[in-house]
């Protein structure tokens, strides 16, 4: 696409979620800053090909569009209602034998290239599905991340060639972190309804069916960070079951799963030491996990090493120590509907159990 073009709707994306005065002003934004969750800004491959079906499509359509409209608007002033009232008297009964045939083969001829034009699409869909498709590999030292969808997060396990131990496992939650300029596959499957994966930046939406397992091949070509979103209505938080992906460097990348590799860090003082007694002795520790403690559920995310990720509830909040609290507490009045409990602590177990948890980096 020319830069001009893509230019204008980049700055014409804000404009319309604000409303159209704005876009009618010309008051749109556009800082330069990469769009994170934008489908018209390709980071990788899968994208790519995705975007440039998109435009064959925009194109074709606008065409066809604009010749209906023209064909249309030529046939109702052509009409005789439009001209004078004296020759309306004396209508032309006897059909025009040369005009018929004409006009049989002015519409055969629009059939016949309708029909070309929709061959035209769905070989070029065929072609990005091909292509797509074309990603997945049989190298034994791939990278492979396994997405299971639950009400209303996202669960990850990734499976490091190497280091292919169960001990070595990493789990984490709603933050996907691969490296950059190398195919990663997810496999996906959902632990209890229907969710889509979507990372309109990287890759078009593939549903995450529970008990059929799937699988998506990716790969990010420049570092960055893109957000995604659940894409199929999977219950009353479905618009918050946000999802991020961190593309990084190989070295970034190795140094990243290496810390994940650890167990949690040890509580460093009095107040972190009091915060992982209140999370072991109360309902915390019945649905989430901490690696290196007793903690073990499964219900909810792995808190391993929760004060490291940068958003909390599956992108609902930002991770700072005041939106900690207020999800602690009341998590319903945040994500009303989702599975985690109230939480009435003192005042003095809510902060100790803060600093606990914003000490697992
Ligand atoms: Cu998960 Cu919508």
């Amino acid at each position: 696409m020319c830069p001009a073009v893509r230019s204008i709707l980049r700055r014409a994306r804000p404009a319309l979620a604000g409303g159209l005065v704005p876009l009618l002003l010309g008051a749109a934004g556009g800082d330069g800053t990469p769009d994170r969750h934008w489908a018209m800004d390709p980071a990788g491959p899968n994208a790519g090909h995705i975007f440039h079906l998109w435009w064959i499509f925009f194109w074709v359509c606008a065409v066809i569009f604009v010749l209906v409209i023209a064909f249309t608007l030529a046939g109702v002033f052509r009409t005789r209602l439009w001209r004078a009232p004296a020759e309306l008297e004396a209508p032309q009964l006897t059909p025009d034998a040369r005009r018929e045939t004409r006009l049989t083969n002015v519409v055969s001829g629009a059939v016949l290239v309708s029909v070309v034009l929709l061959f035209v699409l769905m070989i070029g869909d065929w072609v990005t599905a091909r292509s797509i498709h074309s990603m997945a590999s049989k190298d034994p030292d791939t990278l492979i991340v396994k997405v299971i969808g639950h009400q209303w997060w996202w669960e990850l396990q990734y499976h490091d060639p190497e280091h292919p131990g169960p001990s070595d496992q990493v789990t984490g939650a709603n933050e996907i972190h691969i490296p950059t300029g190398r195919p990663v596959k997810f496999e996906l499957n959902s632990a209890d309804v229907i969710h889509s994966f979507w990372l309109p930046n990287l890759t078009g939406k593939k549903d995450l069916v529970p008990g059929h397992a799937t699988s998506a091949w990716l790969q990010a070509d420049r570092p960055g960070v893109y957000d995604g979103q659940c894409a199929e209505f999977c219950g009353y938080q479905h618009a918050h079951m946000r999802l991020r992906l961190i593309a990084e460097d190989e070295s970034a990348f190795r140094a990243w799963i290496a810390a994940q590799r650890q167990s949690a860090p040890e509580p460093s003082n009095d107040w972190q030491r009091r915060g992982q007694q209140v999370f072991l002795h109360s309902t915390c520790s019945m649905c989430h996990t901490i690696q290196g403690t007793p903690a073990g559920g499964r219900v909810g995310p792995d808190l391993t090493h929760v004060g490291g990720r940068t958003t909390l509830a599956a992108g609902t909040l930002p991770n700072t120590v005041g939106h900690l609290a207020g999800w602690i507490v009341d998590p319903q009045k945040i994500k009303p509907g989702v599975r985690m409990p109230q939480n009435n602590l003192s005042p003095d177990d809510l902060r100790a159990l803060l600093e606990y948890l914003e000490s697992l980096k």
